[in-house]
Formats: structure tokens, C-alpha cells, sequence
């Protein structure tokens, strides 16, 4: 049975980053709000090794936790991923967010060692604009990436865009992308500035929706998720992309992620996070509820996810709150302390 929060939140997802290191600095990068991305390439000492990830995650599955999703960083500059992968509970559903580079000839061993379903930082499909927004050049390499992770079967492949100013006008070529090629979704992600910095960056998250409501065939609203689904057809009509007589125009799917002052997306939110150095997180927002496992025993890291559980709180909503159309910090909130400060 997965424990709850105050907030009736059962915790059944964790999001693992396994390094802070990046061989890309995207413009936009919250680094799980952790600050500064690129750094040295080498591994770090801080970083947990294989054996304390996969006791963390021996841990909490037994305490009801279902999905696992390894971030980063860039999760596969660890060379022990597969390891990690291979040694991750079997009944835990396993996923990745990465930058994709590293896929091309990779894809297939994450697959062999269990990697269920990928997420890959794609935020435009034009190579100038990918170059300036990840400060990297290595735009084929991703596109490369994204097809080995089709081919490898880690379908469907979700392509990660973050929409913001420098982004917004790619959306429809995205949009039409993931109509016109099997295999792969899009989530449109709104900008956090919350954590990157640069408000001024933040678009309109609800134009975004009422352009793809228009450019849409259907919608579904799964009112568990509570999120919007999309479907959209390629544009120009009824071209056939797949030998299946019935199936005489392909369906995309698009979802938009809006997390931002949004109270219903922070009640809905399943997941704790843990740090590469081995913290527990509650909230992507919060630097003040980082809680460390100490030296990792497995009676440690139950008694701090418990902990971390307990006390998370929804971010919109709870931990800030609305006076006069501003979010403010709520009273309740405010100086109170960890009973296990960070390391
Ligand atoms: N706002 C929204 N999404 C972000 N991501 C990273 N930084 C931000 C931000 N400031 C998303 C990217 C990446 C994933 C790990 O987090 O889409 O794929």
C-alpha cells in the first residue's frame, strides 16, 4: 500500500537524479533545482553509487512506490546505468528523462536491462534555435537518439518541449512532427521560472492550450490524471503512414504539463524526488525540505522517505497561498524547521 500525505497525496511515483553532471547548459534548466548544470564530465564523489540507488529503491517499493524515473543531469553519463536498470525491482515501471545524445548504439542495452519508456529533451526542430537554447551543437545527435530509442521499442517515445519565449514558435512544427511520425508524443512543458530564474521568459500557458484545442481532431480529459489530451492528425489530409488499410490517417498525441501556480496540478503531483547526493526531496520548488538518509541503511532511508511523505505539502495551493492575486508563503510554513537539516 503506498502511505500518504496529510493531503490524501499517496506517493507512488520517485524521480531518481543519478548526477548533476550535463554535456549540455539549456538555457532553461532548473537541474531539479539544484542550480548550476555543466560542470566537470568526470564522476563526482558526491554521487550515490549503483548500490545505495538500488537499496533506495528496493526500499520505498516495498513501501508502495510503483514507477521510477531517473534524471539527471544527463542520467546516461552514468556508465553503471544498465546496472541500475537491471537491479531496479522488477515490479517498479522504469523511465528516463534524458537529452537523448548518448542513445544512438545505447538504446537497446538500457532496453535488455528493463528501461520501459523514455522522455527526451527535444525543444525545437530547428537546429539554430537547438543549438542556442541547449548551448550545444549536437542537434543530429539527439534526432539520432530519438530514432534508436523508436527502434529499441521504448514507444511511445515523449519528446520533452519546454514552452517559453525562445520556444513558442516552434509549438506547431512540433505539434505536426509527433502527427506525422509513429512512435513518438509531445509534452509541452510550461516554463518554470520559479527555479531557472527569468520571468520575463514565461508565456501564457492557456494560449498554448486554446491554439491546440483548435488544432486538434479530439480531446480527452482524464479526469485521473487531470490532465488534457490532445489528439492531432497530420496536417495536408489524409496521407496513409502505415500499411493498415483501417488505420487511413495516423493520430498524434500532445500533452500539455502546466505546473505553474497551479494548485490542481499540485494536488495531484504522486512523486517525491531524491538528489544525486542522496537527499530526499518533497517538492521540485523547495530548497528548504531536503532531508538526507544519512549513511543509507535501508532502516534510514524508510524512516526518511516516511519522513519526506509526512511532511510534503502541496506547493500551490498549501506552501504558498493567494493574498490579493500574489502567491505569499503560508504563515504555518514559515520558519519551520526539518527535524533532519541537510548534511
Ligand atoms: N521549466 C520547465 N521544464 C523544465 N525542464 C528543465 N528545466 C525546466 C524549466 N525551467 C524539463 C525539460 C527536461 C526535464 C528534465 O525538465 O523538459 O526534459
Amino acid at each position: 500500500m503506498p502511505q500518504s500525505d496529510e493531503f490524501g497525496r499517496e506517493v507512488t511515483g520517485i524521480r531518481v537524479s543519478l548526477t548533476d553532471r550535463c554535456n549540455f547548459d539549456c538555457v532553461y534548466c532548473h537541474n531539479e533545482g539544484l542550480g548550476d548544470t555543466r560542470g566537470p564530465m568526470d564522476p563526482q564523489d558526491e554521487e550515490m553509487t549503483a548500490d545505495e540507488v538500488v537499496r533506495i529503491l528496493a526500499v520505498v517499493a516495498a513501501l508502495g512506490v510503483e514507477t521510477v524515473k531517473f534524471t539527471g543531469g544527463e542520467p546516461m553519463l552514468r556508465a553503471d546505468l544498465p546496472e541500475i536498470i537491471a537491479r531496479t525491482p522488477p515490479e517498479m515501471e522504469v523511465s528516463m528523462t534524458t537529452n537523448g545524445t548518448f542513445l544512438p548504439g545505447r538504446a537497446a542495452v538500457l532496453v535488455d536491462a528493463g528501461l520501459d519508456r523514455v522522455n527526451i529533451s527535444q525543444d525545437a526542430l530547428d537546429r539554430e534555435a537547438f543549438a542556442e537554447l541547449t548551448q550545444s551543437g549536437a542537434y543530429d545527435r539527439v534526432l539520432e537518439g530519438v530514432e534508436a530509442a523508436v527502434e529499441a521499442g521504448l514507444t511511445p517515445v515523449k519528446l520533452n518541449m519546454v514552452v517559453f519565449e525562445p520556444t513558442a514558435g516552434y509549438v506547431p512544427e512540433m505539434v505536426d512532427h509527433v502527427a506525422e511520425n509513429e512512435g513518438l508524443r509531445l509534452q509541452l512543458i510550461e516554463y518554470m521560472p520559479e527555479i531557472a530564474g527569468h520571468p520575463e521568459w514565461a508565456i501564457e500557458i492557456d494560449r498554448v492550450h486554446d491554439w491546440l484545442a483548435d488544432r486538434a481532431d479530439r480531446i480527452e480529459r482524464r479526469e485521473m490524471h487531470h490532465r488534457t489530451r490532445y489528439f492531432v492528425r497530420p496536417p495536408g489530409g489524409n496521407r496513409r503512414s502505415t500499411d493498415d488499410p483501417t488505420d487511413e490517417r495516423r493520430e498524434g498525441l500532445v500533452e500539455i504539463v502546466d505546473p505553474v501556480e497551479n494548485a490542481e496540478f499540485c494536488a495531484n503531483c504522486h512523486r517525491v524526488r531524491v538528489t544525486h547526493d542522496g537527499n530526499f526531496k518533497g517538492c521540485l520548488n523547495r530548497h528548504d525540505d531536503h532531508r538526507s538518509m544519512g549513511s543509507m541503511s535501508r532502516a534510514e532511508i524508510r524512516e526518511t522517505f516516511t519522513e519526506t511523505v509526512t511532511e510534503r505539502v502541496p506547493y500551490y495551493g498549501e506552501y504558498l497561498v493567494q493574498e490579493d492575486g500574489e502567491w505569499v508563503q503560508n504563515e504555518a510554513y514559515i520558519d519551520r524547521e526539518l527535524p533532519h537539516p541537510q548534511d
